[in-house]
């Protein structure tokens, strides 16, 4: 089969295009897939770069999402067949034509959602949901900002919180950018890079914001505690912004204020019972046309580095994805 391998720690030169034995068959509990499109995500460029929390060692295929074709079951899987078509989470290894998953990882698609579209769908959309719903407690009438709104956790962010009633300010970096969070149902978009609390503080009539949800922290993270009203929750999502930011506790304090961490992977682990209904809520919304993966570009499994470095140079809105 072909695959794409990490060779060593680096950027989007690391990958190269290897030709591979297929997997073994199976495993019990495992299913085999056909995989035929694959989520690029901002993780990706982590684990490559040796700075996620699971650091493989190279050589390694990347990818930890994915759909496909069931090809083979093994011992003990009874909820899949061969022919079904089934998205993924795996740990690595999407960025090949083939791979062996945890049938507890798989969910079948649902009619009239694309291969491409299921390919991206679980693992962001889950983030948003578990982040909003779960750690945030959203409710109708809740005003929500959306740091990196326009990226591969921030547009399913926008749709969930719609969804869920709340007034939506999103921000993101260029016109473009802001456009497409608007489509998508913000009520808001503004710039971040030259402050942004006078205008949330001015849509807001002065409030501020019940949760921010936030995977840029950084140096945004001080004047996103500024932008809350009384009792507010700030959402740790990531990183993007560079190091963690040293919250002053005196801000949490005054306001009430309540900083929260979201792990997907951590839900996963812990409570996998609780992630299964999630997902299983998700793929419902999106079976009723409720939730939509805003795909930006289409790339060949050949073309993953160029995917990469798209995601890297921050090109990429929604989500971009490997085919073949
Ligand atoms: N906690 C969890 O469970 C969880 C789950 C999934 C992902 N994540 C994390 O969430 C973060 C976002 O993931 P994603 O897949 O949405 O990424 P993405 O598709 O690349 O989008 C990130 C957005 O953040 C903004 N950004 C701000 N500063 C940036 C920087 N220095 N470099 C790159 N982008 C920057 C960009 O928008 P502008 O150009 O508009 O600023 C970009 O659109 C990553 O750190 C990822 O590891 C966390």
């Amino acid at each position: 089969m072909k695959a794409v391998v990490c060779e060593a720690f680096g950027g989007s030169e690391v990958l190269a295009v290897r030709e591979l034995p297929d997997p073994p068959p199976p495993g019990a509990g495992e299913v085999q897939v056909r995989i035929t499109a694959r989520g690029v995500q901002y993780v990706d460029v982590l684990m490559l770069a040796g700075k996620y929390q699971f650091r493989p060692e190279p050589p390694f295929i990347p990818g930890s999402e994915g759909a496909g074709e069931v090809v083979a079951v093994g011992p003990g899987v009874t909820a899949f067949k061969p022919g079904d078509k089934v998205m993924c989470r795996q740990r690595l290894g999407a960025f090949a034509e083939r791979g062996n998953v945890k049938a507890e990882d798989c969910d079948l698609v649902p009619a009239r959602m694309g291969l491409d579209q299921a390919a991206v769908f679980r693992n962001v959309y889950h983030t948003a949901y578990h982040a909003l719903l779960q750690r945030g407690r959203l409710k109708a009438g809740d005003r929500v900002m959306i740091h990196g709104a326009a990226g591969g956790i921030g547009l399913p962010a926008i749709q969930i919180a719609k969804l869920y009633g709340a007034e939506v300010i999103a921000t993101a970096s260029t016109d473009e950018k802001r456009g497409v969070c608007l489509e998508e149902g913000a009520d808001y978009a503004i710039s971040y890079h030259d402050g942004f609390r006078d205008k949330v503080l001015e849509l807001t009539q002065g409030r501020g914001v019940d949760i921010i949800y936030d995977p840029v922290n950084g140096p945004t993270f001080e004047e996103s505690l500024r932008c809350l009203a009384w009792s507010g929750r700030v959402l740790i999502l990531g990183f993007l912004g560079g190091a963690p930011a040293m919250a002053r506790t005196n801000y949490l304090l005054i306001k009430g204020i309540e900083a929260i961490g979201v792990r997907i992977g951590g839900l996963n682990e812990a409570h996998p019972e609780i992630a299964a209904a999630n997902i299983k809520t998700l793929i419902g919304l999106a079976a009723e046309g409720k939730l939509k993966p805003r795909i930006w570009r289409r790339f060949p499994l050949d073309g993953a580095a160029a995917a990469i470095q798209a995601l890297i140079d921050r090109a990429v809105i929604g989500k971009a994805v490997l085919i073949g």
